[in-house]
Order: structure tokens, then C-alpha cells, then sequence
């Protein structure tokens, strides 16, 4: 039987430690959580607000293109705006982490407009 051998693990473990900094590249983490963001906005948003391209109607909210589009819409903004209810939006409750993502999608979509 193969003894276990203490050495031969520790450098396994510091083989992982060294890969993880490329895992947790910002520019990728980045891109992981304006999908997620996507993905919240589909879920909760749609129901009010149009897609791109579609008609604004009355009772319906601007899309998200026009929104990001409005000067002064920094990132801060959007933190400030995502950590209050806003009337009508009442059904609007997300997590931090969820709100966090949003945020990144908006991010994404403005500079992609830009
Ligand atoms: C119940 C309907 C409804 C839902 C659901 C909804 N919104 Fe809205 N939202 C609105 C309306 C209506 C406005 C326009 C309000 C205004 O102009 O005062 C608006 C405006 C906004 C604005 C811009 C405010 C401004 O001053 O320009 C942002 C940002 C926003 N919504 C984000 C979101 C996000 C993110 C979600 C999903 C988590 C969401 N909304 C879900 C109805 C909704």
C-alpha cells in the first residue's frame, strides 16, 4: 500500500492556489455577473419596463437603453436608485447580490452604447 504523502498534497493544494487568481480575473467575474444581472433584470423587470425596440406604451416604463442613456446615470446612481422602493415599482424587492449584478448589467449596456 502507498503511503499518504504529506509533500505530494501540499503541492497539490498550492497548484490550486496558484491557479485561482485566474479564475478571479475582474475582466471575467466582470462578464459572469452582467449575465447574472441579465438574467434578474428578465426575471423581475420585464414585466414593466419594454425591451429595446419595442413601443413605449402608457402603462408601461421606459426601456433600459433610454434609461442608462440619461446623463449622470454612473454606476453610483444606480446603486443609490436599486437600494430604495420606488413607486410603482412595489414588487421590487432583490437581493444585495442580485441588485449588485443589475448594476453590472446597466454598466455593461451603457458602455456598449456608448
Ligand atoms: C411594476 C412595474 C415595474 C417593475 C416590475 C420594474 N419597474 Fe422600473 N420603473 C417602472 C416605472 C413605471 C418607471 C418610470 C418611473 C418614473 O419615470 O418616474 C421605472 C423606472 C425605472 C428606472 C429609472 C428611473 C428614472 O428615474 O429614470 C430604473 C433604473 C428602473 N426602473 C429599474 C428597474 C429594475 C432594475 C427593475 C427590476 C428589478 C424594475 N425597474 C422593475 C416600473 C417598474
Amino acid at each position: 500500500m502507498p503511503k499518504f504523502n504529506p509533500c505530494l498534497w501540499s503541492g497539490c493544494l498550492m497548484l490550486m492556489a496558484a491557479s485561482w487568481p485566474l479564475v478571479a480575473m475582474p475582466a471575467y467575474a466582470d462578464q459572469a455577473a452582467v449575465r447574472r444581472g441579465e438574467k434578474v433584470v428578465d426575471e423581475w423587470c420585464r414585466d414593466c419596463h419594454v425591451r429595446e425596440g419595442e413601443a413605449l406604451t402608457a402603462d408601461m416604463a421606459p426601456p433600459y437603453s433610454a434609461i442608462v442613456a440619461v446623463d449622470g446615470r454612473d454606476r453610483a446612481w444606480f446603486e443609490a436608485f436599486l437600494k430604495d422602493d420606488h413607486f410603482p415599482m412595489t414588487t421590487f424587492r432583490l437581493f444585495d447580490h442580485e441588485k449588485a449584478d443589475v448594476v453590472e448589467w446597466l454598466m455593461d449596456l451603457q458602455k456598449r452604447q456608448e
